[in-house]
């Protein structure tokens, strides 16, 4: 990979809360945590009796620690009190409202103060610094605007930074390639199934991706893979980063990989606490194991959130760009996009790894469940490379079935299917084509 970017942080440019040691965050969390468990209890219905139903009281906080006898927080509490239900402060001070679409039934609502917008346009623009954007660069945004909060997330963050944005969203992809290339941003903000989108369309222009002004991708809203890094960071010759963030906490920005590091995602901590939990029971896991991903924020006023259960999963790890910010490790699938095949534990990031080893395959597949008989079958529908030749796909499709039996532990079916095929997604991807009978 040719790095062309400067990446070491200029001195004096990090946030104070970026060079705190871990005893100076401790001491302000635990300061911000008691602040919000208490502006949670006074001003939201819900949480008051949440709390007095499990026990607690915002007072029975003296440590960090004591978040765990706090009741969680989930999607369908939000649902439940939907649309406003959850809101903190008088509606006149409320300045903006996302939403999350969700697959079925109502959407969650989410909404900011003045001050809130603020506080995310802060860390966005953290994220952004982290991940190489500096005051001066151009910033091409392609998440979607709209109630969404992945693209005006990023342009209050990119506008903070003090650097150029471009707000284009997602769709009309020939036109992202002629943006791109007339306007010669150093930065792309995509989902990354959206960028290879984007990248397909240089080559099929007859313009070469390496040749493009891009030197960073901020790429993040759906799980992805190294493997996947690897790809677009070949294809593009731009760093690609992971940005992580969910709209119930506060949009992206929650955390961000480091360009210089690439090593998971530092969780801006002073505004978001992290908890890994059990799945299954809910117990708080030490550091270092694998677990459900919990958020409580810290600052925010219009929906403090308190244990939110993310269903993602991963690991916390200690920081190392930012030695102070713990680190969680790239997630590996939501606990509800998992497929239990006749038993075995599948993640549409295990198939990704493997379809992009397997020589000929490209990285635009899907998986179909269906019901055969009384089992559950899976076929992994996956697009040729362009210039792979007939003969290879058969082959192809043999590797793929033997590594996923290999790695994963089950056996599926493989169907190669010609280039441009598949449906492409302009924003958030879902794999998963569930057609079983039920
Ligand atoms: O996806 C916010 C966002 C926008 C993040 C742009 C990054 C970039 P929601 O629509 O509420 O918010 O969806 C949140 O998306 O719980 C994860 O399952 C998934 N997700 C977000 N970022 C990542 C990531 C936005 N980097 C849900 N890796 C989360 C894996 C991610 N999954």
């Amino acid at each position: 990979m040719t790095a062309r970017l400067g990446l070491a942080p200029a001195p004096g440019t990090l946030d104070a809360a970026e060079r705190m040691s871990v005893d100076e965050l401790r001491s302000l969390q635990l300061e911000r945590l008691r602040w919000t468990l208490r502006h949670a209890y006074d001003h939201v219905a819900h949480y008051r009796r949440s709390f007095d139903a499990a026990g607690v009281h915002p007072q029975d906080c003296t440590e960090l620690a004591d978040l765990g006898k706090f009741p969680t927080t989930s999607k369908a509490d939000l649902r439940d009190n939907y649309p406003f239900g959850m809101f903190a402060v008088a509606q006149d001070r409320v300045r903006r409202i996302h939403a999350s679409s969700g697959t079925t039934g109502r959407p969650t609502v989410v909404g900011y103060t003045a001050r809130d917008i603020d506080t995310w346009a802060t860390v966005m623009a953290r994220s952004i610094r982290a991940a190489g954007g500096r005051p001066g660069h151009k910033v091409h945004v392609a998440y979607g605007y709209g109630l969404f909060t992945g693209g005006l997330g990023a342009h209050y963050g990119v506008e903070k930074l003090g650097a150029t944005v471009i707000p284009v969203s997602g769709g009309m992809t020939p036109r992202q390639v002629q943006l791109v290339t007339d306007f010669a941003p150093e930065i792309i903000m995509v989902t990354p199934t959206y960028l290879l989108t984007i990248i397909d369309e240089f080559e099929k222009q007859g313009i070469d991706p390496r040749s493009s002004s891009l030197r960073v991708g901020i790429l993040g809203a759906e799980p992805w893979t190294e493997r996947m890094r690897g790809e677009i960071e070949e294809r593009m010759d731009i760093h690609a980063v992971d940005i992580y963030g969910l709209s119930e906490v506060m949009g992206p920005g929650v955390s961000q990989e480091c360009v210089e590091t690439k090593d998971g995602l530092h969780v801006w901590e002073d505004h978001f606490y992290p908890e890994v939990v059990d799945p299954i029971d809910g117990d708080v896991l030490p550091d270092g194991a694998e677990g459900e991903l919990l958020f409580t924020s810290l600052t925010k006023e219009a929906l403090p959130i308190i244990r939110y259960r993310t269903r993602d999963l991963t690991r916390l790890l200690p920081g190392t760009a930012r030695p102070g910010m713990r680190r969680m490790e790239k997630i590996t699938g939501r606990s509800d996009d998992m497929i239990i095949l006749r038993g075995v534990n599948v993640f549409p990031t295990q198939i990704e790894e493997i379809v992009l080893r397997t020589a000929g395959l490209s990285p635009h597949f899907q998986l179909v469940l269906r019901t055969q008989g009384r089992l559950d079958t899976l076929t992994v529908r996956v697009e040729a490379r362009p210039d792979t030749r007939s003969e290879r796909r058969g082959t192809a499709a043999a590797e793929l079935v033997s590594s996923v039996k290999e790695t994963v532990g089950v056996t599926v079916t493989c169907e190669v299917v010609d280039p441009e095929t598949l449906e492409r997604s302009v924003g958030k991807l879902r794999r998963l084509k569930d057609q079983r009978l039920r």
